[in-house]
């Protein structure tokens, strides 16, 4: 099967002024606030436009009402710039109230608005140039694949995003990079998880993470089923045996730190359909399934655009990928297996089959003694009923739970710590085996798989869990950079992580 190039993001270039002639399907976006009084429509951070036109924007704003509230959009044509028209884009009422994320969502907003045009100006790299690009890229993604000539959009998409700012030294030049680079890695995670079941299934998922990683420099290797039954990965094998598309674990190494620099492992949950298995899911939304392998998709992307950003610190991605499915091949409620590594678990509920295929790798993982350990999966419906659709739930040890979750908020991903109260480990307990994969409690389910997990990591490795299992997947409308389907949720919180690390070990 061929690998798809997937979604190719708009090209970045940043520039002093605006050109003097008009170039063709343009848009200019600037940002407005509305003021003290909530009514201004004020344009801001505007030194490439002169008073004349930022005077003919303003009057044109006022008479369309425009407010300048928080992502509010409005587009007027200036005969007098270049461009064919100008989207103004509302930062609410002042400077103040501003975060990077203000301005990565209203360039996703933005963005997500404009079709039929291929060159996008902006001045609101004026306020901060990579929250903008970043916002800018992330919002202009579409997944156009399986759209035939029927439905396919008829416009090529942004083609071109340039960001106007006073210094277009390197220093700019590199940030502006930056933010390209995570755009594309969010995208990648994004594609793999719009990419329906049908065409992505264990065998074909571990071959396009190989040819990703394999182009950006890693070492990968995939384990197919035959290598995971010998080697005793009873976790993957007892997920993946009711399908007739049989399971992988792919490891993505990227080698920089050398001999003193910090080991970080990376986990991710592969699963590409869940039906639940045996233990089957209702009908209702179980198609919301095809993003059971998004912790799989982030991390990656991750390691991949940590080995393209050359990070100088090791990184090792272990992905355990499986289709859960009921068959007469299928593990039943109340099997047996043997995790990776010896402990033995009594399979109660077949749809908890995220935690067996992760505590594999997590094993696994652990052997290269790294220093840190973030696993990322889509690994409760309880994750959802206690933070909600957009705010991932980080576990693990106190302080580096703690980091990640606050590094997530300055990315804007937004995950936020919770305990692994010591007395859940009793609900785990088995009457024949080491352990319950399932609590006999409907209490504190997210916390509960997390405490399972935590069974499987070594002594001395820092660990987090981010149960990612709505913000993976908007299945609500688009907002800011966020669109419908794949988000790319934790990519840039794993990454953000990485340099952290790499910078303050
Ligand atoms: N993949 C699901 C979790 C999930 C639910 C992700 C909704 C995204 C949206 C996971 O494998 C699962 O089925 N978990 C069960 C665990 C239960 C059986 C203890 C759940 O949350 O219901
Ligand atoms: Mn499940
Ligand atoms: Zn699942």
């Amino acid at each position: 099967m061929s690998t798809s190039v997937g979604y190719q993001p708009p090209a970045v270039a940043v520039a002093g002024a605006l050109p003097k002639r008009p170039v063709q399907s343009s848009v200019l976006i600037v940002p407005v606030v509305s003021g003290d009084d909530g009514n201004g429509a004020t344009v801001v951070g505007n030194p490439y436009l002169d008073a004349e036109a930022t005077g003919e924007i303003e009057v044109a704003l006022r008479a369309l009402g425009a407010k300048g509230g928080n992502e509010q959009l409005t587009r007027v044509v200036v005969p007098a710039l270049p461009v064919s028209s100008v989207l103004a884009v509302g930062l609410g009422k002042s400077r103040d109230e501003w975060s990077a994320e203000t301005i990565r969502r209203a360039a996703g907003a933005a963005a997500r608005s404009l079709s039929g045009v291929e060159n996008v100006f902006t001045t609101l790299s004026d306020l901060d140039l990579e929250a903008a690009i970043e916002g800018l890229l992330l919002g202009a993604y579409r997944f156009t694949e399986f759209r035939s000539a029927k439905t396919a959009p008829t416009d090529a998409g942004i083609r071109k995003v340039t960001a106007l700012t006073p210094d277009t030294r390197s220093a700019t030049k590199d940030a502006a990079a930056r933010a390209e680079a995570i755009a594309v890695a969010v995208a990648t995670a994004r594609d793999f998880v719009n990419t329906p079941p049908s065409h992505l299934f264990p065998a074909e998922f571990a071959e396009r993470a190989k040819t990703l990683g394999e182009q950006a420099g890693l070492e990968v290797k995939i384990l197919d089923e035959k290598a995971l039954a010998r080697d005793g990965y009873g976790g993957i094998i007892g997920v993946g045996k009711g399908s007739s598309r049989p399971p992988r674990l792919v490891r993505l190494a990227h080698r920089g730190g050398g001999r003193k620099g910090k080991k970080v492992a990376l986990v991710g949950k592969g699963i590409t359909f869940d039906t639940g298995g045996i233990s089957i899911k209702p009908a209702a939304n179980m198609h919301h399934m095809t993003s059971d392998m998004g912790g799989a998709a982030a991390v990656i992307a991750t390691v991949v655009l940590a080995a393209r950003q050359k990070l100088p610190i090791d990184v090792v991605a272990y992905v355990p990928m499986a289709e859960n499915m009921p068959s007469s091949t299928a593990q039943r409620p109340g099997d047996v297996l043997t995790q990776y590594g010896g402990i033995t678990v009594e399979v109660l509920n077949t749809d908890a089959e995220g935690r067996l295929v992760l505590a594999d790798a997590i094993v696994r993982a652990c052997e290269d003694n790294p220093d840190y350990l973030i696993e990322t999966s889509t690994l409760t419906g309880a994750q959802t009923v206690a933070l909600g659709s957009r705010t991932p739930g980080v576990m693990g040890s106190d302080e580096f739970r703690d980091r990640v979750a606050e590094i997530s908020q300055e990315v804007g991903e937004n995950a936020w710590a919770m305990p692994l109260p010591e007395e859940l480990k009793d609900d785990l307990k088995s009457t024949v085996a080491d352990l319950a994969n399932v609590s006999g409690s409907r209490f504190a389910g997210m916390l509960v798989a997390g405490t399972y997990l935590r069974e499987f990591v070594a002594d001395g490795v820092e660990w987090a869990h981010i149960d990612i299992a709505a913000p993976a997947y908007n299945s609500g409308g688009p907002w800011g950079y966020t669109p419908k389907g794949g988000t790319g949720v934790p990519t840039r919180t794993m990454f953000a992580v990485l340099e952290d690390i790499a910078a303050n070990g």
